[in-house]
């Protein structure tokens, strides 16, 4: 089988300017789950790490956020693990040549994305977590259901797809005005991306309009997905610094086991 393209690290020492860690927490094995029928065969008692997700829109912050969890992670002695959509080894090139085309259904376009969630899970994130790792997500379901959702998809069908899905240990949704959303991704990539503006969604043919419209559904969606699913909605319109601090904060508490 083909090497995952996840990036592996190895906990690094903090370099000798910076103050060592004060103390290395173990984080405390908290018992895993489900949400549905999830992998056969998987004994989630061996899923000794834990999985912390990060979702938000384009230009949330989620890359900037995870790559400063990851710096403190590894300085305090966990080793890290990164995964997100379409890295798997199985669909990401076939996905994105897919979707230049104009021959993709949304059902079509929602399995792609499920199967290479599911390529992932079960290659990448559940052997990470069986050895111990840190497992920093870019985006799990609750993204690519809320997407769906958006686009008219049945709410108990996609419940039951990714009812493959393992409960992770914590999840924050950094929602971000969209208005900010334009902002910042203008600055870091000069254009807005087509999915991200919904325009297969012929809402407008006004490309900022559409982002807008677009991207207040969205936020919409995952406020009914928290209802369910509980994740922590984290206002991503505040500085990188002060963001940082609360989300390592949350973080510590799951490492304790005093999390969810
Ligand atoms: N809290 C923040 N406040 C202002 N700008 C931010 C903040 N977080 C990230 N940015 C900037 O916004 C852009 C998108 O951030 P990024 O982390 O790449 O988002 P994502 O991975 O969610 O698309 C980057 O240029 C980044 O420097
Ligand atoms: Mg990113």
């Amino acid at each position: 089988m083909a090497k995952p393209r996840a990036t592996h690290r190895a906990p690094v020492p903090p370099p000798a300017h910076r103050p060592a860690a004060a103390h290395v927490v173990v984080p405390k094995p908290t018992p895993k789950s489900f949400y549905g029928h999830g992998i056969p065969g998987c004994d989630v008692s061996q899923l000794t790490g834990k999985l912390i997700v990060m979702e938000g829109a384009d230009g949330s912050g989620r890359s900037t956020q995870i790559s400063r969890l990851v710096t403190w992670l590894e300085a305090h002695g966990h080793a890290t693990v990164q995964v997100g959509l379409k890295r798997s080894t199985l669909v990401s090139e076939e996905l994105s040549r897919a979707q230049a085309g104009n021959v993709l259904s949304r059902m079509t376009l929602s399995l792609f994305y499920a199967t290479d969630f599911a390529d992932q899970l079960e290659n990448v994130i559940l052997p990470a977590l069986k050895a111990g790792f840190m497992v920093l997500a870019d985006r799990y379901i609750y993204t690519l259901m809320a997407r769906d959702l958006v686009r008219g998809m049945d709410a108990e069908w996609l419940r039951n797809l990714y009812g493959i899905a393992l409960v992770p240990d914590a999840v924050f949704y950094l929602q971000v005005s969209p208005e900010e959303l334009i902002q910042r991704n203008f600055a870091k990539n000069h254009a807005l991306d087509y999915w991200e503006s919904g325009l297969d969604l012929g809402l407008s043919r006004d490309m900022f309009d559409s982002f807008v419209d677009y991207q207040k559904r969205m936020i919409a969606q995952f406020q009914e997905l928290q209802k369910i699913y509980g994740f922590t909605i984290v206002d991503g319109n505040r500085p990188v610094d002060v963001l940082g601090r609360e989300l390592q904060h949350k973080i510590e508490s799951v490492l304790t086991g005093n999390g969810r």
